[in-house]
């Protein structure tokens, strides 16, 4: 008895084992900027983690490639009801990328998402072929990748009417089975189609998910500032794939520069999802992620260009607020009541629809108001305090630079000071008060708040007082966001 249940003991555990691999038949992981989790990613050739965390695949040296794998396979194949139907399981990913061209005017060549029998890509070259192939394996079936490809570069073996900026899908070769040019459905219009450019600098968004049991892969992609699209971009039946996927195969990115044209390829963060069933890898959200540093070129005209680029980058950390010049012109009433004016331009009173006022800053059209707009709005939109004044939001139309925020009914303190000339004690109690206002403001800016943040121009005209006299510090113009050590 006891050598027929030690022999069913022994039959039992070799067919359990068996039927089990040595990958986890789950695999979930969210990364929000990479910091936390260099051990967990795989780097080869150009591509490494920032110090802020941010995951850069290239930086702007030509003929180079780059990958980033996440460390462990992942079980994609089903084979245990059936080992003659071979099923891919469901699975999710979802990331933010910025591409940012060395050369405003020529960027190039692209990344890839990509499933691959190892975790990294011996022999891949750059240019065309992304970091992914080489030109001797590029279409062979034994390859086993599978990639999503953002390419910025009209190959030399397109067609003619292909455009550099597009999506395709790659099934062991870089000529893509299926591509698409990048556009975005409009939430909220049903005939609106929106282009995305892939290398405007700006992060964008991308959701994969395929669904096993139907074999729909759906892909969409969109810049942050919007909500999510009405409809992906690609939703395709994708056969091919169970001929690509092996047992265990590695997830990533790669990338390429090429020999004259070159970009910066990030990923800000990746969230990935696989149990069989399923397909929600976790949403990220743009303020939770680390964005390019600033300041990456040499000469005079890169660090302009690298900056338009950064401009448009930290826009978008506020999200969800655009306001069209169009609009601005409306809710000022074209502009009728002035309440300020400077060197950087004029500020207006405004109602929105909602009934809010709001004091409405015109920068002048300049070259240096066009970096102040870009602190300012910067810095307001990562403070949330009392004696800060608050970023209702903010235009940004071709040559307009226009900030939008509260309207504080008192004025400034240099007109409150100089309107005033009581000496009484309750005068002197009131600008103690908002003395220690300015002074909590300040140690908000510099320790609580998520970005250190210098002001650099604190004087009386630039605090304004609300109706109960409550001040708030405002106009960021020089201000400077610092990292946090
Ligand atoms: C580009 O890089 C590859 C691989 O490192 C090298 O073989 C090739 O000569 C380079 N091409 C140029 C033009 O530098
Ligand atoms: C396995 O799949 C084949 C078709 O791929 C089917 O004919 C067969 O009945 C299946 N067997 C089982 C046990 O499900
Ligand atoms: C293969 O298996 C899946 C479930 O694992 C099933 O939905 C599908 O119909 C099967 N296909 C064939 C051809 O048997
Ligand atoms: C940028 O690219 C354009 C177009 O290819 C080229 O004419 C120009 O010389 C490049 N500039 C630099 C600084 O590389
Ligand atoms: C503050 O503003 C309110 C509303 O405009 C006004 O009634 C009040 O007199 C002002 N107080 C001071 C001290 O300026
Ligand atoms: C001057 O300050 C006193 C004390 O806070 C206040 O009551 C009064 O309204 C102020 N006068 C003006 C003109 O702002």
């Amino acid at each position: 008895m006891v050598t027929l249940l030690f022999v069913l003991f022994q039959f039992w555990t070799v067919s359990v084992r068996a039927q089990s691999t040595s990958t986890e038949t789950t695999t979930e992981f969210v990364f929000r900027g990479f910091k936390e989790h260099k051990s967990e990613i795989r780097l080869d050739g150009a591509a490494t983690i920032e110090p802020n965390g941010i995951l850069r695949l290239t930086d702007q040296k030509l003929n180079v490639t780059g990958t980033a794998f996440y460390h462990k396979p992942v079980r994609l194949l089903d084979t245990q009801r059936n080992s003659t139907n071979v099923t891919v399981r469901s699975f999710s990913a979802s990331f933010f990328f910025v591409i940012i061209p060395s050369n405003s005017s020529n960027g190039g060549f692209g990344f890839t998402f990509t499933l691959s029998p190892t975790p990294n890509r011996p022999g891949a070259e750059s240019e065309q072929y992304l970091g992914l192939l080489n030109r001797w394996n590029d279409g062979n079936i034994k390859n086993h990748v599978f990639a999503v490809e953002f390419d910025t570069v009209q190959g030399f073996r397109d067609g003619a009417d292909r455009t550099g900026n597009h999506i395709g899908l790659n099934f062991n070769s870089l000529a893509s089975n299926f591509q698409e040019p990048v556009v975005y459905y409009d939430f909220n219009d049903r005939d609106r189609k929106e282009d995305v450019h892939l290398q405007s600098g700006e992060p964008i968004q991308a959701i994969l998910e395929y669904d096993g049991p139907t074999q729909m892969l759906h892909l969409t992609i969109y810049p942050n500032a919007v909500f999510a699209p009405r409809k992906p971009l690609i939703s395709k039946k994708v056969p091919h794939l169970s001929e690509i996927v092996q047992e265990e195969m590695y997830v990533g990115f790669t990338a390429a520069t090429g020999i004259y044209q070159s970009s910066f390829h990030y990923v800000l963060g990746w969230s990935f999802f696989t149990d069989g069933d399923h397909f929600a890898a976790a949403r990220l959200h743009i303020s939770d992620l680390p964005l390019p540093q600033l300041n990456k070129g040499s000469s005079d005209n890169q660090e302009s260009s690298d900056k338009d680029q950064a401009l448009a980058t930290k826009l978008l950390i506020v999200v969800g607020l655009i306001y069209r010049y169009a609009e601005v012109k409306r809710f000022t009433k074209s502009f009728a009541c002035v309440v300020g004016r400077g060197g950087f331009g004029t500020v207006y009173k405004g109602n929105l629809p909602d009934g809010r006022k709001v004091a409405v800053k015109v920068l002048k059209d300049s070259k240096s108001n066009g970096e102040d707009f870009i602190n300012e709005v910067a810095s307001m939109s990562q403070t949330s305090h009392v004696n800060i004044v608050n970023l209702v939001g903010f235009c940004y139309e071709g040559s307009k630079r226009v900030i939008v925020y509260e309207f504080l009914e008192n004025g400034s303190l240099d007109q409150f000071i100089s309107t005033n000339t009581s000496s009484s004690a309750e005068w002197r109690r009131r600008l103690y008060e908002i003395a220690l206002g300015v002074a909590r403001g300040l140690e908000y800016l510099h320790y609580g708040c998520k970005t250190r943040i210098v002001h650099f121009d604190i004087k009386p005209q630039n605090v304004l007082l609300d109706d109960n006299l409550c001040p708030k510090v405002s106009d960021f113009g020089l201000a400077k966001l610092c990292e946090k050590k």
